[in-house]
């Protein structure tokens, strides 16, 4: 580790390749202002930072607090440059090098305060010159930027209500953005491509879709990551880091039509009430990004004490999209490992009684005599079963073996606590105890069984999105994962959240996920979230928090189907801030062929294969059904050979929404696995093997889309060839329409 103190013009700072470089100041309104630019070209134009607060309602119910927006002058500012190199417990990489350099400045804010000076009956109103400090601290790497707003703690600024932060990012042109419509409540829409300028003629296209829980906010509200790339070949990122106690944020373009509907800053929150009040600058110039955080139930984005921090808001940026998949700014940006064991925490490779229930072929729940029931009333000795159920011991051990015999480590098993015959969307507050299993699963049984073979089941917790209802029962449902020896869990936010008002992604959301991350480190288990809120990175410090979904995933291809370049997109965009539990392997994609579902999913096999090293995760699933993979099991063989955690990757080709190709070297050993996905067009790949080790034979075995492939006419079709290569060998590969490959290189 490095700390100096560096030479360098107050308030310009360069990444250590002098690639990057930042400049800070201070506008005549006393506005932070910022600007960053990537080998001389304008990345994020002058660009303001600032918070608007909220009136105080318990202590001064009329008051406003004054803004953290302008009125500031520079203090002081610190340079410094910092270089570490740490090792994360589980990656993409064995090592991750930590380096930037760093610019802290602290300004200082002067304002009258308006303050209730009487007592008694004689009230009165005094304005008090106050004096608040806070830092933002800039971190310049090679690869991008990341920016926060610290809160020292001082007497003029202990509590405070944050009603909205005003980070702007200025882009410099029209460019083309990979987005998804900004929503408080879910991320699991297609992935919309279009210029800036057209994202408003777009929007209601893209809010036209189904699901459980959606609120949209904006007419030009968008979610981070969002990835884009400039007419001139920049790819620019967006996204944040390190989001604890806090709201995640969204973006909101401000483009050419929103000076017609509001004037003034405050109102860039087009959908919700505008707060001419906030600052008297003008709008900011189109094509700017506004930060928009999402509320609570009271409508209120922050409840804050200092000492505090905002997350990290990041910019990344490159003129070579592969640099966008190995950054590590995000997880740099993010605390080291707080857990003093992490012994316990496993990459975990799994199969489930899951798909068919997503597909409709079986059910989570038990009987369907109630039109519903209170977990209390019932005695499931005595219900009539509806003889769907998939959680059963018969299927459960079927599952077991097939997970024993193919080398994978768990078997998640959803529906086998009572409860799911009224869950999801009810406004029910007590609908799981997390304790009770339906009387056709065994836990004891099923455990003991699966740890008899070497497996161990996956835990799955459903909250339905009632939270409280969750952490009452988390404690005794973490006591019985210890007691029957399950290691992860599986937990779910479908549908509203209850307490009702609350969003998914408020700061009273985002601290309960964290709460359960914790609480469940302390009983050694790791945590694969749903719908919880899209990941910054937290991972490192909490690497229990092995998996989330927080992103449209495999289970779509069961509701209609996404588009074959959705998961050329999400490693651009969700997987920035963490690895994603798509749960890929559908090797029967058309549904039909086994149930009444007319859904299909857009993959080929060997697409489907690709996707274990394209969407990097240290969780795998194989969705599908041991039946399906028994019938193609020579191609199952690159499932029980991939590893999912890694010593190196190197991706060799990328470009958002087109195609991914990545090598990456399995932790520990000298094999390397390699993965190509492509779009609906196909793509042609040429692999130079110059990663592999000087002077050593491997067994090469290559999947791929045999001709005529293509995922809607032809998935199944693909071929297996062998053969020994050496450093310096070419691979040449054709993926075809909405397909992929998958290569193992087996170090003799
Ligand atoms: C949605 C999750 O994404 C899915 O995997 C799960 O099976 C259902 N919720 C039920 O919990
Ligand atoms: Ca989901």
């Amino acid at each position: 580790m490095l700390m100096l103190p560096l030479l360098a013009v107050a308030g310009n700072v360069k990444s250590p390749n002098g690639n990057i470089e930042l400049k800070f100041s201070v506008d005549e309104a006393g506005r932070p202002t910022y600007e960053m630019t990537y080998k001389n070209r304008a990345v994020v134009l002058p660009s303001h930072l600032g918070l608007e607060l909220a009136a105080d309602k318990h202590a001064s119910p009329n008051l406003q607090e004054p803004n953290l927006i302008e009125d500031f002058r520079i203090v002081d500012e610190k340079i410094s440059e910092f270089d570490e190199t740490w090792r994360p417990v589980w990656g993409e990489t064995a090592t991750i090098r930590n380096h930037y350099n760093e610019l802290a400045a602290t300004l200082q804010q002067t304002t009258n305060e308006p303050k209730y000076m009487g007592h008694g009956n004689e009230p009165g109103l005094a304005l008090i010159p106050h004096t608040r400090t806070i830092i933002i601290r800039f971190r310049v790497y090679d690869d991008g930027i990341g920016l926060r707003y610290e809160f020292p703690q001082q007497e003029e600024l202990n509590y405070f209500l944050i009603r909205e932060e005003h980070t702007e990012f200025a882009m410099a042109g029209d460019h083309m953005a990979w987005w998804l419509p900004g929503d408080y409540d879910t991320q699991e829409q297609e992935t919309q491509q279009s210029k800036l300028s057209e994202i408003r003629s777009r929007m209601q296209e893209a809010v036209n879709w189904g699901n459980s829980s959606v609120a949209v906010f904006s007419p030009t509200g968008v979610q981070t990551s969002l990835q884009m790339k400039s007419q001139d070949g920049l790819y620019i990122n967006i996204h944040e880091a390190a989001c604890a106690d806090y709201a995640t944020m969204h973006l909101e373009l401000v483009d050419a039509q929103t000076k017609a509907l509001t004037t003034k800053l405050g109102g860039t929150s087009n959908a919700y009430t505008p707060n001419p009040a906030a600052c008297s600058a003008p709008l900011p110039k189109p094509f700017t990004f506004v930060s928009h955080l999402t509320p609570d139930a009271t409508g209120l984005k922050g409840c804050m004490q200092t000492p505090c921090t905002t997350p990290w808001r990041t910019v990344m940026v490159s003129d070579d999209a592969r640099d966008m998949l190995s950054s590590n700014l995000i997880l740099n940006l993010n605390e080291p490992c707080a857990l003093e064991d992490v012994s316990w925490i496993h990459p975990t490779k799994y199969c489930g009684v899951w798909w068919e229930m997503i597909v409709g072929k079986s059910s989570w729940n038990y009987t369907d005599e109630f039109p519903s029931i209170k977990l209390d009333q019932i005695d499931w000795q005595k219900v009539k079963p509806n003889g769907r159920h998939a959680a059963n011991n018969a299927k459960v051990k079927r599952y077991i073996d097939f997970a024993a015999k193919n080398g994978l480590d768990e078997v998640l098993v959803e529906g086998w606590n009572v409860g799911w015959e009224d869950w999801a969307n009810l406004w029910k507050r007590d609908v799981f105890d997390f304790q009770t299993a339906y009387p056709d699963f065994d836990i004891k049984m099923l455990n003991d069984y699966a740890h008899s073979k070497g497996v161990k089941l996956l835990m799955h917790h459903e909250t339905s999105s009632s939270t409280q209802n969750y952490e009452r029962h988390m404690e005794k449902a973490f006591q019985l994962m210890n007691k029957y020896g399950y290691d992860a869990v599986k937990t779910g936010y479908v549908g509203d959240i209850i307490p009702r008002g609350d969003h998914h992604y408020s700061q009273s959301m985002n601290n309960h996920y964290l709460y359960v991350v914790k609480e469940a480190a302390k009983h050694h288990i790791m945590v694969n979230a749903h719908e919880a809120t899209r990941p910054t990175g937290l991972c490192r410090t909490y690497p229990n928090l092995v998996g989330n979904e927080s992103a449209r995933g495999t289970e779509y291809e069961a509701f209609g189907g996404s588009r074959p370049d959705h998961t050329c997109i999400l490693p651009f965009t969700r997987l920035q801030g963490g690895p994603m539990d798509y749960t890929p392997g559908i090797f029967v994609t058309k549904l039909k062929e086994w149930s009444n579902n007319t859904s299909w999913a857009r993959i080929t096999i060997a697409g489907s294969l690709a996707l274990y090293l394209t969407m990097y995760s240290p969780l795998q699933m194989a969705a599908d059904l041991p039946e399906h993979y028994e019938r193609f099991d020579d191609a199952f063989q690159f499932i029980r050979d991939v590893a999912c955690d890694w010593d190196e990757s190197i991706y060799l080709e990328a470009e958002p929404a087109d195609y991914i190709t990545v090598a990456r070297k399995a932790k520990g050993t000298p094999n390397w696995f390699i993965g190509g996905k492509c779009d609906e067009n196909g793509h042609q790949s040429v692999i130079k093997l110059d990663f592999l080790d000087k002077g050593r034979k491997y067994d090469c075995t290559v999947y791929a889309d045999a001709p005529g492939a293509h995922y809607e006419t032809n998935p199944q079709a693909y071929t297996i060839t062998k053969r020994t290569v050496k450093k310096g060998d070419t691979l040449k590969l054709t993926e075809a329409p909405g397909g992929g490959f998958a290569v193992s290189l087996i170090a003799r």
